[in-house]
């Protein structure tokens, strides 16, 4: 499978929540691959601080950075369960290819009541890339959610009724993340027990979930 980490606007969690989901599936004892579409390259930066701490690879992180992802992906994928791309902010062209790559797409987003959770522009680009690939899911994954984060009718129903979705489950604001960021490592090495490494087993399986042949619907 293929799950793309996209928003257009920068620092909503992309690369936190791509390495995450990597670093969980690889923790399983699967086969992953992250691609680093981002020409800032923040996940080899933390690949490359792995390394330097000695730590013991999880995945592979590579840098593809070009609007020739959409051709390439696939036979990345041939030879992994799980391939992640981190996504670019803002660059139209490598959204596009990103969006065709990708057999899921989850777009991270700080919860609000108040505005929409997506740009005009992202959402039309999803709705372009379902034209060749209709198949393509889509999901919002509300990251930073503060323990007092209100949301209107904060029910599961009002999740599910937004257009795309957001999955049940949810990242709260925790240092966990920018700690093990900063240190090459996933939250879950830190400590297994946090409800940050909780939550990231929670997000894994549930897209796991929505992955899987049998939940397609
Ligand atoms: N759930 C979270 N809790 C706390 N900090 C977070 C969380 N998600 C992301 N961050 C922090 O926010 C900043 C931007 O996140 P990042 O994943 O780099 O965003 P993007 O890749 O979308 O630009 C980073 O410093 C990261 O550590
Ligand atoms: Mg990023």
């Amino acid at each position: 499978m293929i799950l793309a980490l996209l928003n257009q606007k920068g620092g909503v969690g992309k690369t936190t929540l791509a390495l995450a989901v990597a670093g969980e599936w690889a923790m399983q004892g699967r086969r992953v691959i992250l691609v680093d579409a981002d020409p800032q390259g923040s996940a080899l930066d933390w690949s490359e601080m792995r390394a330097r701490e000695g730590l013991p690879r999880l995945f592979s992180v590579i840098g593809l950075a070009r609007d020739t992802l959409h051709r390439e992906a696939p036979a990345l994928a041939r030879d992994a369960d799980l391939v992640v791309i981190d996504g670019p902010p803002r660059v139209a062209g490598l959204m596009r290819s990103a969006l065709l790559a990708t057999d899921m797409v989850l777009i991270p987003v700080q919860p609000s009541p108040f505005d929409g959770w997506a740009s005009a522009e992202m959402l039309a680009l999803i709705s372009e890339a379902r034209i060749y690939r209709p198949e393509l899911v889509a999901r919002f994954v509300l990251n930073r959610c503060g323990a007092r984060t209100v949301l209107a009718r904060d029910t599961a129903e009002t999740l599910a009724d937004h257009d795309p979705p957001a999955l049940a489950s949810r990242i709260g604001q925790r240092i966990a993340f920018a700690a093990a960021a900063q240190s090459g490592r996933i939250v879950r090495e830190l400590d297994h027990e946090s409800v940050a490494a909780r939550e990231i087993s929670a997000l894994a399986a549930e897209v796991a979930h929505l992955g899987s042949p049998r939940s397609a619907s």
